[in-house]
């Protein structure tokens, strides 16, 4: 087919260069977006006496026509027009004749593909949050159910305090909705108009640039074409903020895991969420939450690829930013799909109480609250701290918990204890003290809880 751009060539385009460059395989998914923009565009060009009104309505119209016959499958996008935005140029002068060839007035492809990839990521940056808003609203009816479930909070992986599974869960909460937060703050830079920008040095057709950032719901224009044609920050932002979910994703998945091992057997992964073994019938792995924890991997990869290819590009547009769209396109689809199948996972769990709350009676959770009943008693904290150092090394001599000692074993360690230290270090009492705004105290998580519910129906 004859190039657009075939003007000053004397030669075809090598066939393995034509493959090479055409980039329609992939961005063919922003054709909606494409036409959007072309129509906003023209309709512009019609008002400003650019072209007549009447041309501006034959290719609004014809632009129409042809979104309609993209939706209905009757287009096969042809790979020597290169891209999405020179396909759509050729198959509507093929449908409207020689006046198709105006729409292309005052505008480049560069900066056609900033708008596009802008109105695409605005409204993938919409679903996202939706769908991070279901996400949240499960850890919330989730975390209601379970104030008062106790199992061990860990540091090192090493049982440290008892929490309870709603404040563990409202951790997540917090997490993903800095998330949701994140995507909002980029979707703002996300939202300003390049097109006007033309290649990259604007344009001395009087473009009304403001008339058309309002068709498209735009919240500004961009203040330098230079930047407007070769800006990825925004996607750049996206793809950290993705990563960032994708590595709060991978932690909680590393946690699912880790409770749902033979090991901890703290919950119990649905069956529709998990598979078997190939070899060993006796097995049921947690495949979801392990291929979300490696499906962090990949979207690292996109932001760092994105990274490189941007580095160092010297200003304006460089081709190099073409391979922007597949990263995009890849991390936008990743973070679907994990969202997806994420949420029905977390709610179809089953969780074990009892071997929670053993697991938190064990391991000396409850020796800082020893500690600290020795503080309120009038021991200096690091005197108390050594007392319980010492009754910890006793029990694990004597295999025992601090709760299963005699008040004579726990007098000989300090004439402080007393019949009352049974009830300060159960561990429904070290939860329930911590009543500190931000603790694992139920009240307390109810607040969260509260304030969480606020922020969703925002
Ligand atoms: N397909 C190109 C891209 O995705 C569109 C812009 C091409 N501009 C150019 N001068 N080659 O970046």
């Amino acid at each position: 087919m004859k190039k657009l751009w075939g003007g000053r060539f004397s030669k075809n385009t090598d066939e393995l260069v034509e493959d090479f460059h055409s980039s329609i395989s992939f961005d063919k998914r922003l054709y909606y977006w494409d036409i959007k923009g072309s129509i906003a565009h023209a309709r512009m060009l019609g008002k400003q006496g650019i072209i007549t009104q009447e041309e501006a309505q034959k290719i609004i119209r014809g632009l129409e026509e042809i979104l309609k016959d993209i939706e209905a499958g009757k287009v096969e996008f042809d790979v020597s027009a290169e891209d999405i935005h020179m396909n759509i140029e050729v198959l509507l002068t093929q449908k409207i004749g020689a006046v198709g060839k105006k729409l292309h007035t005052g505008r480049s492809r560069n900066d056609q593909v900033a708008l596009d990839t802008r109105l695409y990521l605005r409204e993938e940056i919409d679903n996202l949050r939706e769908l991070l808003k279901k996400l949240l609203a499960a850890l919330l009816e989730l975390a209601e159910k379970h104030l008062d479930t106790v199992l061990p909070g860990y540091t090192h992986l090493q049982r440290a305090q008892p929490v309870t599974l709603a404040h563990h869960l409202m951790a997540y909460f917090q997490m993903f909705s800095r998330d949701l937060e994140r995507l909002a703050d980029c979707q703002k830079r996300v939202n300003v108009l390049p097109l006007g920008a033309g290649a990259l040095a604007g344009t001395t057709f009087p473009l009304d640039r403001e008339q058309v950032a309002r068709e498209l719901g735009f919240s500004s224009v961009s203040l330098n074409s230079m930047d407007a044609v070769s800006d990825r920050d925004f996607v750049l932002e996206f793809l950290g903020a993705a990563s960032i979910i994708m590595m709060h994703f991978s932690r909680f998945c590393e946690e699912l895991i880790f409770w749902s091992s033979q090991e901890v057997q703290f919950i119990e992964i649905d069956d529709a969420y998990s598979t078997g073994s190939s070899i060993m019938p006796q097995k049921k792995n947690p495949d979801v939450a392990e291929l979300i924890r490696g499906k962090t991997g990949r979207v690292y990869g996109n932001l760092m690829a994105m990274l490189t290819i941007m580095k160092g590009l010297p200003l304006a547009y460089n081709k190099d930013m073409q391979e922007d769209k597949e990263r995009l396109f890849d991390t936008v689809d990743t973070l679907k799909k994990c969202l997806l199948v994420f949420t029905p996972m977390l709610v179809t769990m089953q969780v074990n109480k009892e071997k929670m709350l053993e697991a938190s009676k064990g391991g000396f959770t409850n020796a800082t609250d020893l500690a600290d009943y020795l503080v309120k008693k009038g021991l200096p904290f690091r005197d108390a701290h050594e007392v319980v150092g010492k009754l910890v090394a006793y029990c694990l001599s004597n295999t025992k918990n601090l709760d299963d000692l005699t008040l004579e074993e726990f007098q000989g360690f300090s004439p402080l204890i007393k019949e009352d230290v049974y009830e300060a270090i159960s561990v429904f009492t070290c939860v329930e003290k911590r009543q500190v705004t931000g603790g694992p105290a139920p009240e307390q998580v109810k607040k969260a809880i509260i304030e969480g519910k606020k922020l969703l129906e925002k």
